[in-house]
């Protein structure tokens, strides 16, 4: 049976831009310079057509997969994004909560205003994203306290030794002040807090320096990836997986969409590749994972629905994704995650 989704992902994404201060909707809808990577990363997965198996057995079809050495109920993952208690009270513990319920991960961010510790007794598995201080005693106590609170891994990210040019951001001034009694953790689990102000890490991070954070014992993976060089390079210096990801468009306008370099990282590397950019529909995820995907993570999806109606909301972000997921296995005729390869695609030439 084709399942009935009634709350959308676009009227959740209506309610985020009522109900979010403009700053505060500018701050997540943000991308680089023109934009065109935003609106690119949503138009790419279109340029892909599905070329459906017939008189396939879908009786049972089922969503549920592994992911990074551990089971999950759905494909579709929890991107990292800072300063989620702007959105909403409940923040990154509301999401984190959601992504429990729904059987999925969530990557809390290094730029969160929630501390790591405050989640471990939340049930559901958990990884931790990272950006590498100057000074590196603090990272690596962050990364020792990710691994005593049961955060399953480090996912670093590349692509940001500075922040991205964002015009939208600067409309409205910026961001702003967090809500009374939110601030940027520093994850170091004693309360201390980081200046609300686009922080600076270590801009001299080199390939070299992937040896260093994989001996701090936590199992790596490398987010922001475009390239087949790029992923060979990661997985020579200790990565154990790769997400491809141009950071949602925030970075570096006109870089290429994820769609787009996803088949050549999946293909230059063994180990698993997950993806994120655009993915705003089942039909997406479905693509993406037949493009060489393991999984891939949403951003402003589930930004909008906790900014709309907290934990709830994020829960029928992720409901709606995977249904829509289940429904196109059934009509293409694939039963299982495994059954969703390469040939299943075409690409666009109208
Ligand atoms: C408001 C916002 C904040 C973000 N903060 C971070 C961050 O702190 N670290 C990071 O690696 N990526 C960050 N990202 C990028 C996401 O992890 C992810 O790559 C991107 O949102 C995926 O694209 P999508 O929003 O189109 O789904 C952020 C994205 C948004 C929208």
């Amino acid at each position: 049976m084709l399942c009935v989704v009634t709350e959308s992902i676009s009227s959740l994404r209506d309610r985020a831009e009522q109900v979010l201060p403009p700053a505060t909707w500018d701050f997540v809808a943000a991308g680089a310079g023109r934009e065109s990577t935003v609106t690119g990363n949503e138009a790419a997965w279109d340029r892909w057509w599905l070329r459906p198996r017939t008189m396939v057995d879908v009786g049972t079809v089922d969503t549920a997969t592994t992911v990074l050495g551990g089971p999950v109920a759905t494909p579709v993952l929890l991107a990292p994004a800072g300063r989620q208690r702007a959105l909403h009270p409940d923040g990154e513990v509301a999401v984190a909560a959601a992504a429990g319920a729904a059987g999925t991960v969530y990557c809390l961010a290094t730029s969160a205003t929630t501390d790591l510790h405050d989640l471990a007794g939340l049930p559901g598995r958990r990884w931790l994203q990272l950006y590498v201080s100057e000074d590196r005693e603090q990272t690596r106590r962050v990364v020792e306290n990710a691994a005593a609170a049961g955060y399953e891994r480090i996912v670093l990210t590349l692509d940001r030794p500075v922040e991205g040019n964002r015009p939208r951001s600067r409309r409205h001034g910026t961001l702003g002040p967090l809500p009374p009694g939110a601030a940027v953790t520093t994850h170091l689990g004693d309360g201390s807090t980081r200046a609300h102000v686009p922080s600076r890490w270590d801009r001299s991070l080199t390939w070299a320096d992937l040896d260093w954070l994989t001996a701090l014992g936590l199992p790596l993976t490398v987010k922001g990836v475009l390239r087949a060089d790029d992923a060979v390079r990661a997985a020579g210096h200790g990565a154990d997986s790769i997400v491809v990801s141009n950071h949602g468009g925030r970075q570096l306008d006109g870089t290429v969409p994820t769609a787009v370099a996803l088949p050549e990282v999946a293909a230059a590397v063994d180990v698993p590749v997950l993806v994120d950019g655009g993915i705003r529909t089942g039909g997406a995820v479905f693509r993406a994972l037949a493009l060489g995907a393991d999984a891939v993570l949403v951003g402003r999806p589930y930004l909008w629905g906790l900014a709309a109606a907290g934990e709830a909301g994020v829960r029928a972000v992720l409901d709606t994704l995977t249904a829509e997921l289940r429904d196109t296995m059934t009509l293409a005729g694939c039963p299982t995650i495994a059954d969703i390869t390469a040939d299943l695609l075409t690409p666009a030439t109208c």
